[in-house]
């Protein structure tokens, strides 16, 4: 059986890159092999240490489960044709504004290094030493964190400054005003949804839930992403700097799978321990996790996804209607939802 104790330095570990990441002059995070794959950074132990987690939970009879993204019921708004019609017709600023929201958003992730889950043990009967639950504060949130927001400090850039490089890429620096970014991203709760254990616990398996379905939608954009800068019809005086912002976006994507597999874990463990209540009653994790997942999945599968379409429809018309032809436009770009749908 694979080793499932890990310690902060080794989920902290680097390859041996044979070439840093660097774009645009900027040291950015990770690294290549000497074939000029692209390495994630912190990975060398923090892979193998999910792989075995994961394992270990198959073993004792438990699913990973799903963290993909069959669990979204919503198409991108705008789809792909929508984009390249605003794209098309010079209206670059709502791609423009969704990357720069990316980026920001990102480099709040940042938060994860300064944040401390609460000791997991206290309220699980079984041992989650080997587990990932065990390994929150031993290096995988600071990690994550690092990934995210960049390690400023050791002069490497994370996410956000990947996302803006692509961004740039295609728009040129400040192209477009900094748009207003959402304060939070995440569920608004408004009540306790897990009397049986502490808030502080609630608290976290929520944020841990609420931060892997925000990877699972991010996993939906980096392939919308990709596609359009990757479209010979967009960018059409730039198709290198366009097919090079879509492999900046695919080191992302390589990299966010390493969040997506320990939260999953994380879900998926918890899911299979035993609960010690607060009144001393013993549950099984699934009673208490699973209809909670549930109602998380749904509310950004479903109610957030609704409500960021009525929001960027709307946005999106207004823009429309500053042109001369506004009004054919709108039914223009509704048309191409329409013909999506059908
Ligand atoms: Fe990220
Ligand atoms: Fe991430």
């Amino acid at each position: 059986m694979a080793r499932v104790v890990f310690s902060r330095e080794e989920l902290m570990a680097e390859h041996a890159y044979a070439k840093p990441q660097v774009e645009a002059g900027y040291r950015l995070h990770g690294g290549f092999d000497a074939k000029g794959v692209y390495i994630s950074p912190r990975t060398l132990h923090r892979w193998p240490a999910v792989e075995a987690w994961q394992a270990q939970l198959t073993s004792r009879g438990f699913p990973v489960i799903d963290a993909s993204t069959r669990l979204l019921k919503r198409e991108a708004y705008p789809n792909i044709d929508q984009q390249k019609m605003l794209l098309g017709n010079g209206l670059g600023e709502t791609l423009w504004n969704a990357l720069t929201i990316t980026g920001i958003i990102e480099a709040r992730g940042r938060a994860l290094c300064d944040a401390t889950a609460p000791d997991f043990q206290a309220i699980v009967e079984e041992d989650v030493s080997g587990m990932s639950i065990g390994h929150l504060n031993k290096g995988l949130l600071y990690a994550h964190g690092l990934d995210e927001g960049g390690n400023k400090a050791g002069g490497q850039g994370g996410h956000d400054d990947m996302w803006f490089a692509v961004r740039d890429a295609l728009f040129g620096k400040d192209a477009y005003p900094i748009p207003d970014v959402p304060a939070s991203i995440a569920r608004p709760e408004i009540g306790r949804l897990m009397p049986q254990i502490d808030k502080i616990y609630e608290d976290w398996i929520l944020l841990l839930m609420n931060v892997l379905m925000i990877e699972v939608r991010a996993e939906s954009f980096f392939s919308f992403c990709t596609n359009l800068m990757r479209s010979p019809d967009v960018f059409r005086d730039r198709r290198e700097a366009a097919n090079h912002a879509a492999e900046l976006v695919e080191r992302i994507r390589t990299d966010e799978a390493i969040h997506v597999a320990y939260l999953q874990s994380f879900v998926s463990e918890m899911r299979s321990v035993t609960i010690k209540c607060l009144n001393g009653d013993r549950i099984k994790g699934s009673q208490m996790i699973d209809p909670i997942w549930e109602g998380m999945i749904h509310w950004h599968a479903v109610t957030q996804a609704d409500f960021s379409r009525e929001q960027g429809r709307a946005a999106i018309v207004a823009r429309l209607k500053k042109h001369s032809s506004g009004g054919a436009l709108v039914a223009k770009f509704d048309a191409l939802e329409q013909k999506a749908a059908a």
